[in-house]
């Protein structure tokens, strides 16, 4: 069965421009009940329409923001936050490590609200000394609303970062490190290749995209999960959808060995991992030359998490 998420299916832009084009609420149910989800068909047929069957654009970005608003709930519950940091601390200095001069720049594909680089920012763990203006931090969504509202979240608090519309594929944004969170599995598989070569390509030191684990029990966690905090029922349907098509470790491997002058690696791979703790994990890609400092930065038990596609079969 072909997996969908409403929240993909809503809004559409034009991938050049980004450009908001209207969206068919009839196409929409229509693709959710060919791929068998009648409960998404459900879900999708209750969205607020015109009387041409255009879905309402306020209604759709209000729609999504609060089910991002309830998203970031989970991040919190999750330590999202801390969690991509004990990583980033270690790629960053591993960076500085080869190049101690060199500006650092994180950015965020696929940010949503931006709830991860407002925490970094707030938290400043990424700086050595403690200062966050020491890593320039910038969120890419190609979503306005969710843009905006991580802009105002951010400026609301005084935070030192930055939110901008842009396509995960187009990347004007140069990068350090490219990080993201629960975004890989909105894209198909061959997809996936060029995500990761877009990045080598654009001269990044690393990128560290964390997404759901594709365990067994994964779907049925996101059920439990999503349902104790999420309210919204396109949040709920979208939140185990999203278990259900997360991409396994080889796969992720094989598409980070895109990145041309990157060695591809995944963090707690599925098989070496508990099932009950692992919810989330990541697809790692680095340069060579970083990579002994980077395994001295974890330190030995971390760094022996750290697997290649050899040592995984
Ligand atoms: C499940 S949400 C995750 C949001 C955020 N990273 C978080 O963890 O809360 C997926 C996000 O990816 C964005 N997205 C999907 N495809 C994208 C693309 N091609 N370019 C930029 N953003 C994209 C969506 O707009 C959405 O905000």
């Amino acid at each position: 069965m072909h997996l969908l998420e409403i929240s993909d299916l809503v809004v559409a832009h034009d991938p050049r421009t980004l450009e908001r084009l209207p969206v068919r609420r009839d196409e929409i149910v229509a693709r959710l009940t060919a791929a068998g989800d009648r409960r998404g068909a459900r879900i999708a047929a209750g969205l607020v329409c015109d009387g041409d069957g255009v879905l309402d654009p306020y209604a759709v970005d209000r729609r999504l923001v609060a089910v991002h608003t309830e998203l970031q709930r989970l991040s919190e519950e999750l330590r999202i936050g801390d969690r991509i940091a004990e990583l980033l601390r270690p790629i960053l200095a591993a960076v500085r490590t080869a190049d101690p001069t060199s500006p650092l720049r994180v950015v965020d594909v696929g940010c949503g609200l931006g709830y991860l680089v407002r925490r970094l920012a707030a938290s400043g763990v990424l700086a050595p000394d403690g200062t966050a203006d020491a890593v320039d931090l910038v969120g890419v969504d190609f979503n306005a609303a969710l843009v905006d509202e991580a802009d105002r979240l951010a400026r609301d608090e005084n935070l030192p970062c930055r939110f901008v519309r842009g396509d995960a594929f187009v990347l004007d944004e140069p990068a350090t490190v490219y990080i993201s969170t629960g975004v890989l599995h909105h894209f198909p598989a061959p997809d996936l290749d060029g995500f990761f070569a877009a990045q080598a390509a654009a001269g990044a030191a690393a990128f560290c995209h964390y997404d759901i684990a594709a365990t067994g029990l994964a779907p049925i966690g996101a059920h439990i999960f999503h349902r104790a905090r999420m309210r919204d029922p396109l949040g709920r349907h979208d939140g185990v959808v999203s278990a259900r098509r997360a991409h396994d470790d080889a796969t992720l491997l094989r598409a980070a060995a895109h990145a041309e002058g990157m060695v591809p690696l995944v963090y707690e791979p599925r098989g070496r991992s508990n099932p009950f703790c692992t919810t989330l994990r990541p697809v790692i890609g680095v340069r060579p030359a970083l990579l002994p400092a980077l395994r001295e930065a974890l330190g030995r038990g971390a760094s022996g998490r750290l697997v290649g596609e050899r040592e995984l079969r």
